[in-house]
């Protein structure tokens, strides 16, 4: 899937709240395609990027793309609530700058890993292919009210109760194995006034509401942003940016509650319509920034 590239979202806004132009360590916690990684490389040339992707296959392009930089950049397979592991893993206790870009890349998205209803794949969704639980195996084993809580919880979606009788009614004459049976399902539910000629597809929040519960994301950032804060010098910066509204709210509710931490974006920052112009994906994304002082 060579011919799919992931446009770093926020780039120079990152690169300016993380302070990167000043030289220090910094830990990318979601490598991706390694785009805003590079760019922090190339902003001072003493910069030194600890890369952290739960995706092996983000890992193994990023390297390609990022060899140049030599010992500069190191990356680990891992997820981010394990940046404690890594940091002690490489000696550092504590950084000049984190950075979380949340969610999917593109590479996953358009890829062939079963994340969209736009291509039809077989219903995986895991962004560890190394992770057992597949999106296939909680549409089907998961009980009718799990499904329910789940697609409501995590998608926000009003028909969470109907798609998920349905689901669990279907999944009874034959499982279901693909996105594209699944959309289906999601399609048939909803009705078509609601969703027939405009841009975004019916089945977005269920989609998206099994995505985080495969993944289970936001566990993940109640475990990671807390510890990342713990490893940032004095002076030093946390940079999210994400790309809902749920996941937001956690990431918003994490750096305000933390008393070692200043809030350096009083309201978030957003995208420019140049910016959403040139990545309609950017539409949605919302960076936030934090700095840590000493309590
Ligand atoms: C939006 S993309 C990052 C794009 C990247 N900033 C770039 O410029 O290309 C998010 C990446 O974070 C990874 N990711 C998401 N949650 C993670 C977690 N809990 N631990 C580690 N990696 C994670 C995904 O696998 C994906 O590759």
């Amino acid at each position: 899937m060579s011919e799919i590239f992931h446009p770093p979202v926020l780039l120079k806004e990152s690169v300016k709240f993380l302070n990167a132009e000043k030289g220090g360590v910094f830990v990318d916690c979601t490598l991706g395609g390694g785009g805003h990684t590079e760019t922090i490389l190339e902003a001072n040339p003493e910069n030194k990027v600890i890369a952290i992707d739960r995706d092996e296959e983000a890992i193994e392009r990023a390297i390609k793309k990022l060899e140049r930089f030599g010992d500069r950049f190191s990356v680990y397979h891992a997820n981010f609530s394990q940046i404690d592991a890594v940091l002690d893993e490489e000696s550092v206790d504590f950084v000049d700058g984190i950075l979380f870009d949340l969610g999917v890349s593109h590479f996953q998205l358009r890829g062939d890993r079963g994340f969209s209803f736009w291509k039809d794949d077989f219903l995986d969704m895991r962004m560890d292919r190394t992770q057992k639980l597949t999106a296939e195996k909680v549409v089907n084993t998961l009980s009718e009210r799990e499904l329910a809580d789940i697609i409501f919880k995590y998608g926000e979606e009003r028909f969470a109760r109907k798609i998920a009788r349905e689901i669990v009614k279907r999944r009874k004459i034959k499982p279901i194995r693909t996105t594209a049976e699944l959309a289906k399902i999601v399609e048939e539910v909803i009705p078509k006034r609601l969703w027939a000629g405009r841009k975004k597809h019916p089945a977005t929040k269920t989609f998206q509401a099994i995505r985080i519960y495969v993944n289970k994301e936001f566990e993940s950032i109640e475990e990671g942003i807390p510890k990342a804060v713990e490893r940032l010098k004095e002076g030093g910066r946390i940079v999210v940016i994400t790309f809902h509204s749920l996941e937001d709210r956690i990431v918003k509710n994490i750096l305000k509650s933390r008393e070692d931490l200043k809030i350096v974006t009083k309201k978030p920052i957003l995208p420019s319509d140049e910016e959403i112009k040139t990545n309609s994906a950017a539409r949605s994304a919302k960076l936030r920034a934090g700095e840590k002082i000493n309590i």
